[in-house]
């Protein structure tokens, strides 16, 4: 029997998170993708991505940041918004933004609330363990679903860079705790970002609750790539678990150079353009 988790164009009702359960229960596996904008949510579900992740990945991939640290809660419900509008269908999991859930748990609770009411978000993510264990209870507590995020997290960039985590056993038994406590706050799903695949697999295999990879290896229940690195147009450099599905930079300049040309030499607007 297969899930409801379909790849193959546009769910037929919206996409649960006991959907993921049962997905994971079955062995099968699924992929998350990230969407900043309308356009790009109706693509991923035409095409039946069932979870979309408004990232705050949004700031170094549409904002121009260098890095997810100064995206504000107003840009996530900007963008939230514009993506639950177009994927009805995918669950769509919001980022809690850096600095609205550091300070307390209070903050956070009122940025998911936000989130869900204003931009439309079925479930909000944050990243790390500690204080964001008390934050999931209370948030799945009041109805609101919470993905974890564990591993190399990004928001803590001037803290611990952009380096793979849990390579020695101190951290690879500290983030199998964090991960089972995650779970037993009520966390639906968990990303495993940058560690090695035999701590993706392990941390898999200690949770009933999904995992789902970036640069976690093989062996995670899904997989989540961030869109702009799947479909070639972000510049890079890229980290070794992106993969190009598609070399959209070259095309859209050769677009962009084609049309250039054609109105130097006179060629457009051609008579079928004009009035
Ligand atoms: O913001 C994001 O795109 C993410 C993914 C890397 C999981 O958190």
């Amino acid at each position: 029997m297969s899930s409801h988790l379909s790849t193959n164009g546009s769910a037929s009702r919206p996409v649960t998170i006991r959907d993921l359960t049962t997905a994971k229960e079955q062995g099968e596996r699924f992929v998350m993708l990230t969407a900043y904008d309308h356009p790009t949510a109706q693509l991923l579900e035409e095409n039946g991505v069932p979870i979309i992740l408004v990232g705050d990945s949004v700031g170094n991939n549409v904002l121009g940041y260098d890095s997810t640290v100064p995206v504000t809660l107003d840009d996530m419900l900007h963008h939230t918004r514009a993506v639950s509008r177009g994927a009805p269908m995918p669950l769509v999991v919001a980022d809690l933004p850096f600095g609205t859930y550091q300070v307390s748990a209070d903050d956070g609770f009122r940025a998911a609330i936000r989130l869900v009411k204003e931009a439309g978000a079925n479930a909000v993510k944050a990243e790390g363990a500690g204080p964001v264990i008390d934050l999931a209870r209370r948030l799945v507590g009041a109805g609101i679903p919470f993905m974890g995020h564990l591993g190399l997290t990004p928001q803590s960039v001037h803290q611990m860079g952009y380096r793979v985590q849990g390579r020695d056993d101190e951290g690879a038994d500290r983030l199998v705790a964090d991960a089972e406590a995650l779970a037993a706050a009520g966390a639906f799903a968990i990303v495993l970002e940058g560690v090695p695949s035999e701590l993706g697999r392990r941390v898999t295999r200690a949770v009933e609750i999904p995992t789902i990879g970036i640069g976690a290896g093989p062996d995670t229940d899904g997989q989540v790539l961030v869109i702009h690195d799947l479909l070639g147009l972000s510049a890079g450099p890229h980290p070794r678990f992106v993969k190009a599905y598609a070399d959209l930079r070259s095309e859209i300049g050769g677009a962009i150079k084609a049309f250039q040309h054609e109105v130097a030499d006179g060629e457009y607007p051609g008579p079928e353009h004009c009035y």
